[in-house]
């Protein structure tokens, strides 16, 4: 291989291919629209990461699981005994997501592995893809759980209590998911690979607009979950005096609004999002006695992360007029910049190919994030038409796939013979 072009690699791509894997994939918790519902450690969960293994045994990868459940695919090199080049991203979906978000990443380092068992092309170091468990916290709050275990940025147990909308415990559904696939072999929690790389769909606007092929992304900017919980009273809508009143939902919107204030940005590069909400007892004709609601916060720059997020509680305590409220914060991702190693390689992997090529940086939050601390990480953007994404209609071309495809092969092969 020189200066990144390994030409018989990247033919070795299978546009098709990809787009049948990614299609099959899609099957697994279609909802209407072409969209995808396939919550993590569900039925449907399992029934992808199975899928996976299959078309990973039929080109002789070896499975494995940890104690969170992440699944490993592994592409053995000529030296086993040097750290691995890890490349993956989430098989678990929005409830109401795409066909491709986080899914690609996953089938998108398949097929990289694959080309390169197919051009035979050995590596000196193992690849290893991963699918990491429940990056997208749709059904059980935060996203990331499996990175972040992995990483040691939180232990392993931290989540166990919480509950998707059942009132079923992570705790509980990891466990009986790993009682299921109690057949896959077990691996220890963690490790220190070589580098990562995560192929993404964009899910912004950017690529489009500037009619680019290849992102290459330079960080992830903070995100900041909170909670909030308002506790007032219920009561007969028909026959209770306003002032008597200690209505959520009143105080709610007071909060909400002043929230708002708050989180104000003339430049638009702050994300605050209010799109969660639990009201009780919800019911047309009993005033709501408590109201539970969810904040997204997300900015590039950690001082204002820090100083936003921590004005939450205080800007909400006083918007109380009849309730009381507390506010508890469920994730931190610090705003990340990558290494140099990794966007360099996938810059000599585009440009190799004659693709055109962008540095950005990423709006949504990735496992790629928690991998910082532990290696040289990257990841590679594909556009994503109109920029939507957790989103049903969430839509990349097979072409543009297999453009990212052919770039993940050539930075796999240029990592792991470092
Ligand atoms: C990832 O799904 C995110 O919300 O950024
Ligand atoms: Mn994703
Ligand atoms: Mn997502």
């Amino acid at each position: 291989m020189t200066n990144g072009v390994a030409p018989n690699l990247v033919a070795a791509v299978d546009e098709a291919r990809q787009w049948g894997r990614l299609m099959e994939m899609a099957r697994l918790g279609a909802i209407p629209g072409d969209g995808v519902n396939r919550a993590c450690l569900t039925p449907l969960d399992r029934e992808s990461r199975r899928l996976l293994i299959g078309w990973g045994h039929a080109i002789g990868l070896t499975e494995s699981i940890d104690a969170l459940g992440n699944l490993f695919l592994r592409h053995e090199g000529t030296d086993p005994s040097l750290a691995p080049v890890l490349t993956g991203s989430h098989m678990d979906s929005q409830p109401s997501g795409g066909r491709f978000d986080g899914i690609w990443g996953v089938i998108a380092a398949l097929e990289a592995i694959q080309a390169l068992r197919e051009a035979g092309t050995p590596t000196k170091r193992p690849i290893e893809l991963v699918a990491w468990t429940n990056e997208e916290g749709g059904r059980f709050a935060p996203g990331c759980m499996g990175s972040m275990a992995y990483a040691g940025h939180s232990a392993p147990d931290t989540w166990d209590a919480a509950t998707d909308k059942d009132d079923i415990r992570f705790g509980d559904a990891l466990a009986e998911h790993l009682a299921l696939e109690a057949d896959i072999p077990r691996r220890p929690l963690g490790g220190k690979p070589f580098a990562y790389v995560e192929a993404h769909i964009e899910q912004g606007p950017k690529l489009e607009a500037e009619d680019r092929d290849i992102g290459i992304v330079t960080g992830i900017q903070g995100s900041r979950w909170f909670t909030v919980d308002i506790t007032g009273k219920s009561d007969h809508a028909g026959t209770a005096p306003v002032g008597m009143r200690q209505d959520a939902v009143q105080d709610m919107v007071r909060a909400i609004t002043a929230l708002n204030t708050l989180m104000y940005d003339p430049t638009d590069v702050l994300r605050f999002t209010v799109a969660r909400i639990e009201v009780s007892p919800n019911s047309s004709n009993s005033v709501a006695g408590n109201v539970r609601f969810t904040i997204d916060l997300r900015h590039p720059d950690n001082a204002v992360l820090l100083a936003r997020g921590n004005a939450i509680l205080g800007v909400v305590q006083a918007a109380m007029r009849f309730c009381t409220a507390s506010v508890i914060e469920r994730f931190t991702a610090a705003p990340v910049v990558f290494q140099p190693e990794v966007p360099d390689a996938i810059e000599r992997a585009a440009l190799a190919q004659g693709l055109n090529a962008v540095r950005m940086p990423s709006g949504a939050f990735h496992d790629a994030q928690f991998m910082v601390p532990l290696c040289p990480t990257g990841m590679i953007f594909v556009p994503s038409a109109r920029g939507v994404s957790h989103h049903p209609s969430e839509y990349t071309a097979p072409e543009q796939l297999a453009a990212g495809a052919r770039v993940l092969a050539a930075v796999l092969a240029d990592l792991a013979n470092q």
